[in-house]
């Protein structure tokens, strides 16, 4: 059996973890034999890949990024995208099945494929945790703890100057990293795209933190809207799967901020260090796990489903039922958090 691997959309942190547990586990357990695709479906489409094999992915676990590269290829365009040209180049190269990881574009793609007749298992990945079928995905944990160490960071210069710290951190539609990294770094303010607020909600919370001589710490979610905005604030333009491509929302509330509470205040904008560095223990752990299931579920030809983690347990879902539908954070979450507002 021969396996082809690919590392498409947005990087996450325990890409080349889950590498290695599928590489590691297929030659163990199966017998299998593993080439890897560069730059997610182009290197498909284009036939463009390397051997992977138990050398190739020593020590690999620990590593940021992925040594497949990534990038938002759409599989079904350009002249050797589609179904039929791909099964032909897998058939050229004497390739049994593909495994897939990646976020909501990568695995709808994964299972359109799949529905068309070609061998292909998903590997659910975004440091957003937005996919519906999977409690966890890797990364998630990862940008999380990069996020509060920021706002920990933040905090202290924010006391010297008795400022208010306004934290914008990435999620896109949803969100669980505000949510979190907010809760873990004990933010006076935590705004998700979930729950769109007034400026002046917002204000009394700051008031409030700063009446009690707290230097108030606000982190917003990078899909967040104001109650007066239609959608999210976006200034830069669409992505490859023509979504528009966010961030700067913090920018835009600091200012306003400090206009209406009279309290001085900055914005730090964390980015792509959040998916930068080194996994956590905990996105090692789930990603080594997934890329050892979905081996196991090419041996048992498991075509169109992707593996996930409910409870602790690694299980698999038909993609087409794991898509298409965010994991929003729901209101008792955000509800319970916002008991400590202010
Ligand atoms: O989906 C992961 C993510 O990091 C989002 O949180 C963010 O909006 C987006 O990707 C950024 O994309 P890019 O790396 O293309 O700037």
């Amino acid at each position: 059996m021969k396996i082809g691997m690919l590392t498409s959309g947005g990087d996450s942190p325990g890409l080349n973890a889950v590498i290695r547990g599928a590489v590691l586990k297929g030659v163990l357990a199966h017998d299998a034999e593993f080439v890897g695709f560069m730059h997610g479906w182009r290197g498909v489409t284009g036939g463009d890949f390397i051997p992977l094999d138990r050398h190739s992915v020593r020590g690999l676990s620990k590593q940021g990024g992925t040594i497949l590269r990534t990038s938002r290829t759409n599989p079904f365009e350009g002249e050797n995208g589609g179904p039929e040209r791909i099964q032909a180049m897998l058939d050229r190269n004497e390739i049994d099945a593909i495994i897939a990881i990646g976020g909501e574009g990568t695995l709808m793609a994964a299972g359109r494929l799949a529905q068309a007749g070609l061998n292909v298992v998903g590997v659910p990945k975004t440091i957003d945790n937005d996919l519906t079928a999977t409690d966890y995905s890797f990364g998630f944990d990862t940008a999380v703890e990069i996020a509060t160490v920021a706002i920990d960071r933040l905090r202290t210069t924010a006391d010297s100057h008795q400022r208010c710290m306004v934290v914008e951190v990435m999620g896109r539609h949803v969100g669980w990293i505000a949510l979190h990294s907010g809760m873990a770094g004990g933010a006076h303010v935590i705004l998700t795209p979930e729950q769109p607020q007034s400026l002046e909600q917002i204000c009394q919370w700051v008031r409030h933190a700063s009446d009690r001589g707290r230097a108030p710490v606000v982190v917003v979610s990078e899909g967040f809207r104001l109650d007066t905005m239609e959608t999210a604030h976006s200034h830069k333009g669409l992505d490859t799967f023509d979504r528009p491509r966010l961030g700067g929302i913090g920018e835009l509330l600091a200012p306003l901020i400090e206009e209406q509470t009279g309290i001085e205040a900055r914005a730090t904008v964390i980015g792509h260090i959040q998916r930068g560095g080194v996994p956590s223990a905990f996105d090692r752990v789930l990603a080594t796990r997934l890329g050892m299931a979905s081996v196991d579920a090419i041996a048992h030809a498991q075509w169109g489903t992707m593996v996930s983690v409910q409870g602790t347990d690694i299980v698999n879902v038909g993609i087409a039922d794991a898509t298409g539908k965010l994991k929003i954070v729901p209101q008792s979450r955000y509800d319970e958090a916002a008991l400590l507002f202010g």
